[in-house]
């Protein structure tokens, strides 16, 4: 009795001073548009509408609750709908109270929401994420939700049966506002498109490579060849099994198998996936400050380290970057997070796996393709492998057709520092607009005098296009 006493306590402080990055390291690249500087009080209102489980099966009658939030302030009779739709993320007021949305939509008299996923934030069908709950959960049935949205608000809000309706999303949101246009266009009359990726892929090897890029562009080559000489470094201590330096410059739990190739490609993923981070997420100074931490390093480890355990916060605690600590996050089937959901979503619809598939890029070659088809097969019990993934992939781009979607009225923009643009379709004029020295979805900011005249014109020209679509 008195020896199983002790062996609970040790264990218990065992964990307790392990501390696993990957819930942070994957809520920033997920986090949803970025919430506006400025944001306006006024009557913002969360209320729920009732979906069906299943859009397409006459035969399966259960429903759920997806929630909403809405805003009339500014709105006048038969003025304009304007959604901002949500994605892999809980929705928030914020994007409701303040940014370009917004500005048009006060400028034009328009009736305002968001729009919650299902899955994501409190629009749960189910009061888990068992394997077996997630089958309504992907992009046809969450544009059905959108498309009974529409109709239902216009049937019974006084004053928006006439109303002409636009819609605004970033990122996985940016694909569905394009995707919403291709599959229900009679339900919309224009669209923004902010860093959408359109084009479904597996193996997405491209992603790497613009965050090189990137930190070239504005941190300088210096801080590129310093990251890339870091990871060439720890790869050989892990080639001859020395977790030395990796315990001293980051302090790495002892769990960690370097004779593990899943252990060794959660710890250079991990590390890729935080300067993704520092990349997607980017305003003036960000890179730049990384990248002086990063040069006033001792030596390349030691800069590289003193990133990554800044990056990653872990405080006191060891930073545990096994395979078996990424897998346990994925496996938690509570309702608290989203990387569950969007993994499933990833291995069913899109791949996107940001993998060390290319040469050109800083971090190295141990995260490839496979092993991320092997997570979906981990994850979620289920026979997966990369056939499976394949054809699923392929469908999506058949249904929804990749880079040529054939929308009428979808203005499409990215940021040239975000690797999510590798995906999307760039173009300009009425088209579109790629954007210099932007990241992920920051266009959807209102304007400031900071913008570039890019920037600028951007904005101008997404305000003349709402402004001909609801006239
Ligand atoms: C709102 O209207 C004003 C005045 O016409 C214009 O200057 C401004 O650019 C408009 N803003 C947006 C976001 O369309």
């Amino acid at each position: 009795m008195k020896l199983f006493v002790v062996i609970l306590v040790i264990s218990v402080s065992v964990t307790n001073c392990q501390f696993s990055p990957f819930r942070t390291i994957f809520e920033k690249l997920h986090e949803g548009p970025p919430p506006p500087l400025v944001q306006y009080r006024n009557n913002i209102h969360m209320k729920y509408i009732e979906q069906k489980l299943d859009h397409f099966d006459e035969s399966e009658k259960r429903t759920w609750r997806m929630r909403y939030l809405s805003n009339d302030f500014y709105f006048k009779e038969k003025g304009p709908i304007f959604i901002f739709v949500g994605g892999e993320w809980e929705i928030s007021e914020s994007n409701l109270r303040g940014g370009h949305m917004f500005d048009m939509a006060k400028n034009l008299s328009g009736y305002m929401f968001y729009t919650e996923h299902r899955y994501y934030g409190r629009s749960q069908p189910f009061t888990d994420l068992k394997t077996e709950n997630l089958k309504y959960l992907n992009v046809k049935q969450a544009l059905a939700d959108l498309a009974h949205f529409i109709k239902t608000s216009k049937e019974t809000i006084p004053g928006l049966q006439e109303s002409k309706v636009i819609l605004v999303g970033g990122s996985y949101s940016a694909t569905m506002v394009t995707w919403f246009s291709k599959l229900y266009p009679d339900l919309v009359n224009g669209a923004w498109a902010s860093s959408a990726p359109l084009r479904a892929k597996v193996d997405f090897k491209e992603y790497k490579e613009v965050v090189g890029a990137s930190i070239t562009e504005v941190g300088g080559e210096a801080c590129y060849k310093r990251i890339e000489s870091a990871v060439k470094i720890l790869e050989d201590d892990i080639e001859n099994g020395n977790l030395e330096r990796l315990k001293e410059n980051i302090n790495i739990c002892p769990n960690f198998d370097v004779t593990n190739k899943k252990d060794v490609m959660a710890l250079f993923g991990s590390f890729s996936d935080i300067f993704a981070g520092l990349v997607q997420t980017h305003n003036k100074g960000n890179i730049e400050k990384a990248c002086e931490m990063i040069l006033t390093g001792k030596d390349d480890v030691a800069g590289f380290g003193k990133f990554v355990k800044a990056y990653v916060d872990a405080g006191s605690k060891c930073v545990d970057l096994s395979y078996d600590a990424e897998l346990t996050e994925l496996r938690k089937t509570d309702l608290k997070g989203e990387m569950r959901q969007w993994y499933y979503q990833t291995c069913n619809e899109f791949g996107w796996y940001q993998t060390s598939g290319s040469d050109n890029q800083p971090f190295g070659h141990h995260f490839p393709v496979d092993l991320y088809v092997e997570l979906c097969k981990d994850v979620y019990d289920t026979p997966f492998s990369g056939e499976t993934i394949e054809s699923n992939i392929q469908l999506t781009n058949e249904a929804f057709g990749a880079l040529q979607p054939e929308v009428k009225n979808v203005y499409f923009t990215h940021g040239k520092l975000d690797p999510w643009h590798a995906m999307g379709l760039l173009c300009s004029g009425d088209c579109g607009a790629v954007v210099p020295l932007y990241a992920h979805c920051k266009d959807l900011a209102s304007s400031s005098s900071a913008d570039t005249p890019e920037m600028t014109e951007l904005k101008r020209t997404i305000s003349k296009l709402v402004t001909k679509w609801v006239s």
